[in-house]
């Protein structure tokens, strides 16, 4: 079973995000036994709570139901996961630091990295501002799944 973990600040808006829209694109392509993905924060201020609201509504419109609840990342996840995904630079630079040994260089990546044309972007924290800016997440998150999705089970077959 391969895995991967989704982090942001608050694992309330974006990561959760990517946990529910990856999970979707995995059950609808049949790879439920082949591949397992959860979600975390770089802070705990969120811990134990749902998604955010406002996330929730808006994937629940595009047909996500977003079920997770927050945690803190760990310096563990690194051995139990096999992809480090951050949504933004902060995220990155934030993982890149308490990554054990090399799995900063072999594990840790950034989720445009797998959005085609967005290379090296972030995927914008939509906690501050309005509407466009979960719509904008959701984009972001639904263009990357399948090619995130195909890098995981070529890299780990
Ligand atoms: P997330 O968004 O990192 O995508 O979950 C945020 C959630 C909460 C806060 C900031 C960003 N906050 O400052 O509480």
């Amino acid at each position: 079973m391969a895995s991967i973990l989704f982090v942001c600040l608050g694992n309330i808006c974006r990561s959760p995000t990517a946990e529910g829209v990856v999970r979707h694109r995995i059950e609808a392509r049949g790879l439920s036994e082949q591949l397992e993905v959860d979600s975390a924060g770089t802070t705990g201020y969120h811990a134990g709570e749902r998604a955010d609201a406002r996330m929730r509504a808006h994937a629940s419109r595009r047909g996500y139901d977003l079920t997770s609840r927050a945690r803190q990342v760990s310096a563990s996840d690194f051995e139990r996961f096999d992809l480090v995904v951050a949504m933004d630079g902060a995220n990155h630079g934030d993982l890149a630091d308490m990554a054990p040994g090399e799995t900063a260089e072999t594990k840790l990546v950034r989720y445009c990295d797998f959005v085609p044309g967005r290379e090296g972007e972030d995927v914008p924290d939509p906690y501050y501002g309005g509407a466009e800016g979960f719509e904008r997440v959701l984009d972001l998150i639904e263009a990357g799944a399948d090619p995130l999705i195909d890098h995981v089970l070529k890299a780990t077959s």
